[in-house]
């Protein structure tokens, strides 16, 4: 009977508050701007996996994503376990007294605690926690840096979710894709207070997948060179400042515009790209009531590729936001059905990244 090799480890979403939206590199993931988002904590949305290898496995690597096995074979799943084999196999030909898990089947099995492709990010969850399991398998020295720039090739929003906290995507200017990884803009510590409200609008699959949407997008919208050229870059700086301030009001204005920018960018793909719905409006339009309300800004929303609103606010504003979603959608009128479920996000814990290697 053969050793079976085996670590586990979880990684949680990130809400993008300057988005990812277009690839200069698609082969490499490469992107066309670089991005901000917020990691969620552990114990909210995330992606636990267990990476296991062994010479009794059948040759073929597999992969269970809430009990049913997805295909492998595709171009971006390939990469990373590439790298990441290459990274063992060279850590092998140094020492060898290490066993040769480079060249055995792996077999990688998940569990989301959310709707899978539902615009909640669960490629970049799930990504980070692949990378990561099967790094930790292989015993690999890499940092969050390296994992970042392999977990990037598998989606590029996964690259953010290898850090806690507040996290940039350098778009980096490497034709090979070396410079594009994330960094940490500061822990979830230094402003603790953060939180969201994730309204799940619908638990359906996303129509148009992002991958395919951005390319549109890249290939048809004319206002999509401005938004990459001039507006992400700008807000990157501001977003970046109003993050080390725990300037709220910067904070939540940014993150409203850049979602408009960004489905804007979807309307002026052609075709034309819809995420968001009535009922997404209808959040949008919340949220302003909400800020008129305060005179200032203590919402903000945040749509990713489907019509799931994500909102942040601080712990102090707790009563006004959280509490009036919940008071709105306990109501029938308004919300019918299409609803779904409300989540709240926390991200005090979320620099913890539990290891269970
Ligand atoms: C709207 O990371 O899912 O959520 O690289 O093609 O896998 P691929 O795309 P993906 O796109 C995420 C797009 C977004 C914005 C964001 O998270 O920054």
């Amino acid at each position: 009977m053969s050793d079976i090799h085996r670590a586990s480890t979880t990684a949680p979403v990130n809400i993008a508050v300057i988005k990812y939206w277009g690839k200069r590199d698609p082969k490499l993931n490469l992107p066309t701007n670089s991005s901000l988002s917020v990691t969620l904590s552990q114990s909210d949305l995330r992606t636990h996996t267990t990476a296991s290898c062994s010479a009794s496995y059948s040759k073929e690597d597999s992969l269970l994503l809430n009990g049913a096995p997805q295909d492998v074979s595709g171009a971006r799943t390939q990469a990373c376990f590439r790298e990441l084999r290459a990274l063992r196999s060279q850590l092998e030909d140094s020492d060898a007294s290490l066993p040769k898990l480079a060249a055995l089947p792996l077999k990688i099995v998940s569990e989301n605690n959310f709707p899978t492709a539902a615009g909640l990010a669960s490629s970049a969850a799930g990504f980070a926690a692949l990378v990561r399991a099967i790094a930790n398998l292989y015993k690999l020295p890499s940092s969050p840096t390296d994992l970042s720039r392999i977990a990037r090739q598998g989606s590029g929003s996964a690259c953010r979710s290898l850090f806690g906290g507040y996290v940039g995507w350098e778009q980096g200017s490497a034709s090979d894709g070396s410079d594009s990884v994330a960094f940490q803009v500061a822990p979830a510590s230094h402003w603790p207070s953060m939180r969201a409200v994730i309204l799940v609008v619908s638990a359906a699959k996303k129509g148009v997948s992002s991958t395919t949407g951005m390319q549109t997008t890249v290939a048809t919208s004319t206002l999509f060179a401005s938004r990459a050229s001039e507006t992400v870059p700008r807000r990157m700086q501001e977003m970046q400042n109003a993050i080390q301030n725990k300037d709220f009001e910067t904070f939540g204005k940014v993150t409203m515009m850049d979602s408009n920018s960004f489905h804007a960018t979807c309307l002026d793909t052609y075709p034309p790209i819809f995420y968001l719905n009535d009922v997404s409006r209808a959040a949008i339009k919340v949220v302003e009531s909400i800020n008129a309300a305060a005179g200032r800004i203590i919402a903000a929303y945040t749509f990713d590729a489907g019509p799931n609103a994500v909102v942040y606010y601080l712990e102090e504003n707790e009563k006004e936001v959280a509490g009036l979603f919940k008071t709105l959608l306990g109501e029938k009128d308004g919300w019918k059905g299409e609803r779904g479920e409300k989540i709240e996000g926390n991200f005090a814990a979320a620099e913890k990244v539990k290891e269970e290697a």
